[in-house]
């Protein structure tokens, strides 16, 4: 049963479960006669980030079959009697008929006639009367079989642990299944029974882990009868399709179960172990259901032995998992560059993304995107990393299906002949998931990126700040289109670089990816600028789309969760948004002339900030010059510069394109009788996208006094039929930002 938990999840206060916790009230102590061998394969025998089994290995498990295929996992725990996950059986809170169900048993690859393997019935499906569903525990079925199986070196059940058998926090154990490899990426053919190694999480160990934000932001709260197996650092986990199947410990030559596989959020995700149903509180319940039945499952006593288990820590003490990938010394020392060479061509840079996979853009290598080369052709292709003494081998190249129309998609990943050690250098760059929602004002910077030309100055250390989604889709998307919301992948990632506002200028290079911290942690966020000339802001192609490829193709990519989760008020603006109308250069239906050469607009400012030239204001009253807030307050500063404002010499014409050297352009329109309104500042980074003027009228008069507004009836005048193009209907389409309209008034400093 495909149950992705990465919905919110109701937290409830911890209620017992009725006879689960007590020892068995039927025969807690006297010993029973041990006529049922378990727990012992015959002498010789996904799960995400394990292995193929070796067949007989684990003769209890089960594949459990509805409409013909593979749905959870059980184990066998008497000839007649299998266990399994509740959440299996149960939807919509009812449960499925057992005559949909069979068990298929003795089986290894699920690859064709199911060899040496035989099929029985399910005669009947038991499920606690309090199973509400998996996050809320018992979460735990019992089937009983229309006729017993045939035990065999290939079929044995697994022994069962009493209500007081303790697993120590620490203990190895197995958990088996024919699940999903990684999220969303299912086992492939042949299907073979996978294995993995996990290790037993003391409750307060687990809980740790899980009171920390995780995916989603979310945290967990355990309760009584679940258990958790995995790794801090994630991983190595079970997956959707694993659910019901067993993770069993080996204690004195036999193996016991100790769990259930239940749920998790994602697999392999840090700080998020498995959770599993545990089992020994289920012994007084699971004799009840299989009274009579013999021979029944067995139960046999904890070997005396001390358990070799680890202290278990403490709250106090308790240790979190931190990232593994997007550690870097400084911006612009990446522990990550590879530099492909590829003999006869110049060098592409791209990124590593885990101990042998490298992503590059597909356009580096051109002739070998659609065709299956032979690897020899690799022979003489070669990889520098960052602190490697030597160039690394190219096993294999493989290029995104897309790749060759798609600019989007213009992505390769190679293959290094050998893994290399991951430290400090190299060290993989993070990805981001599909459902990562980059933040508005998070801090972004450049990578070399394919065939990367030289940057005007250190192109590499240019610091952006990425815009909100709203503007930048609105920029590049279409009229009307309705913006992705935050978790739904979007198609463009605008950032703002502050030197190119601070300089005027524009680097017009679009080999580089985009990099976006959070929390200390580099993310590659984007890829390959647009082919965008001038028009700010950039736009990069979102490399999170992606995540999913290039985790089933490397299998073991970083994949981070998000790390940032100060949505400000953008995160709030749930409901849909669409585009306004775009505005062009020359927007407002009115085309003016174009202005002559020299021609001054009288009531252009220039402002200068710490004594660089770094925007054009309006003077709109004598003593008045309006500018945007972006220009004067700088990047990472709260405090207001030093200011001047040169007037009588900015500006040579009314629309953007002729301000070719500042930023933050004015929107100017024409009335019908000749008067220049102004209607919008551009936003932050943009030439092309403007923030309406028009509702900071109050707050411009109450400040100004002496502004001149036009009467409402003015705006008509100058409006298209439908004033479709004009800048006032942005002001009202829903979600256009204010935070874009926050303008400094600048008493004048200086008059020239
Ligand atoms: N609920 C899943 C299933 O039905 C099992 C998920 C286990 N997930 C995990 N991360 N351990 O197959």
């Amino acid at each position: 049963m495909s149950q992705h938990l990465l919905l919110p999840l109701v937290i409830l206060a911890i209620s017992p479960i009725p006879g689960a916790f007590q020892d068995s009230a039927l025969s807690p102590t006297q010993e029973e006669p041990e006529d049922l061998d378990c727990g012992r394969p015959e002498p010789s025998a996904r799960i995400m980030g394990g292995s193929d089994a070796q067949p007989g290995t684990w003769p209890w498990q089960v594949s459990l079959h509805q409409g013909g295929g593979h749905i959870c996992g059980g184990s066998l725990i008497a000839p007649s009697w299998v266990l399994s996950a509740a959440h299996c059986f149960v939807t919509n809170g009812t449960l499925e008929p057992a005559a949909e169900w069979s068990v298929v048993l003795g089986v290894h690859s699920q690859d064709g006639p199911l060899e040496g393997a035989h099929v029985r019935a399910v005669a009947a499906i038991l499920v606690p009367d309090n199973y509400s569903g998996v996050e809320r525990g018992a979460d735990v079925a019992l089937l009983r079989l229309a006729s017993p199986a045939r035990l065999g070196p290939a079929v044995r059940p697994v022994c069962l642990p009493r209500a007081s058998h303790r697993f120590a926090h620490g203990t190895a154990c197995w958990a088996t299944g024919w699940g999903d490899i990684q999220e969303d990426d299912p086992l492939p053919l042949p299907w073979v029974l996978q294995e993995v190694e996990l290790r037993l999480l003391g409750e307060a160990a687990c809980q740790c882990l899980y009171s920390r934000p995780g995916p989603f932001n979310l945290t967990f709260q355990l309760l009584p009868g679940m258990l958790c197996a995995g790794y801090p650092e994630g991983r190595r986990d079970t997956c959707q399709g694993d659910s019901g199947g067993p993770l069993v410990c080996k204690e004195g030559g036999r193996w016991f179960q100790a769990g259930i596989t239940s749920f998790g959020f994602g697999c392999g995700r840090r700080n998020r172990p498995g959770v599993f149903t545990a089992v020994a509180p289920y012994e007084a319940w699971i004799r009840e259901q299989v009274l009579g039945s013999e021979p029944g499952p067995a139960f046999p006593t904890q070997s005396p032995e001390p358990q070799s288990g680890l202290p278990e820590p403490t709250d106090e003490n308790c240790t979190i998992a931190l990232p593994e990938c997007g550690k870097a010394p400084r911006p612009g020392a990446w522990p990550w560059e590879a530099q492909v060479m590829v003999p006869g061509s110049r060098p592409c840079y791209g990124a590593l993304v885990s101990e042998s996979w490298v992503l590059a853009p597909a356009s580096c290598f051109p002739g070998r995107i659609s065709s299956d080369l032979p690897p020899r052709d690799l022979d003489d292709w070669r990889v520098m990393l960052p602190s490697r003494p030597r160039a690394e081998r190219v096993a294999r190249l493989v290029p995104h299906e897309n790749a060759s129309w798609d600019d989007a998609s213009n992505l390769a990943l190679l293959q290094l002949r050998a893994p290399v050690n991951l430290s400090t250098a190299p060290r993989p760059v993070c990805l981001p998931h599909p459902e990562h929602y980059f933040l508005p004002g998070s801090r972004c910077r450049l990578a070399r990126w394919g065939h990367t030309e030289p940057a005007p100055g250190a192109g590499s250390l240019l610091e952006a700040e990425l815009l909100g989604a709203w503007w930048c889709h609105c920029l590049y998307g279409r009229q009307g289109e309705s913006v992705p919301p935050p978790g739904e992948p979007p198609q463009a990632l605008c950032p703002a670089y502050q030197e190119e506002e601070v300089a005027g200028r524009c680097w017009n290079y679009s080999h580089w990816s985009l990099l976006c911290r959070e929390e200390g942690t580099w993310f590659l966020a984007g890829i390959r600028d647009l082919p965008s000339d001038c028009l700010r802001p950039r736009a990069f192609y979102p490399l999170q789309s992606h995540g999913p490829w290039i985790s089933h193709v490397t299998r073991g990519a970083y994949l981070e969760d998000q790390l940032a989760w100060d949505w400000g008020p953008e995160g709030e603006e749930t409901e849909t948004q669409t585009c306004p109308p775009h505005t062009e250069h020359g927007a407002c239906g009115l085309r003016p002339e174009p202005a002559l050469m020299g021609v001054l607009w009288p009531w252009l400012a220039e402002v200068h900030v710490a004594g660089e030239r770094v925007c054009t204001g309006i003077l709109v009253a004598p003593g008045w010059v309006l500018a945007a807030t972006h220009c004067i307050l700088r990047l990472g500063s709260t405090t207001v510069p030093y200011i001047e404002v040169y007037l009588g010499r900015a500006g040579a014409g009314p629309l953007p394109q002729s301000h070719q050297v500042t930023s933050a352009p004015p929107l100017l329109c024409q009335t019908e009788e000749g008067s220049w309104v102004l209607v919008g500042m551009a936003v932050r980074g943009s030439r092309e996208l403007f923030a309406a003027i028009g509702p900071e009228e109050t707050w411009i008069s109450q400040t100004v006094g002496e502004a001149h507004f036009l009467p409402p009836s003015g705006f008509p005048h100058w409006l298209p039929e439908g004033g479709d193009l004009c800048p006032p209907d942005m002001a009202r389409a829903s979600g256009s930002p204010r935070a874009a309209l926050f303008l400094l008034l600048l008493t004048l400093l200086i008059q020239g």
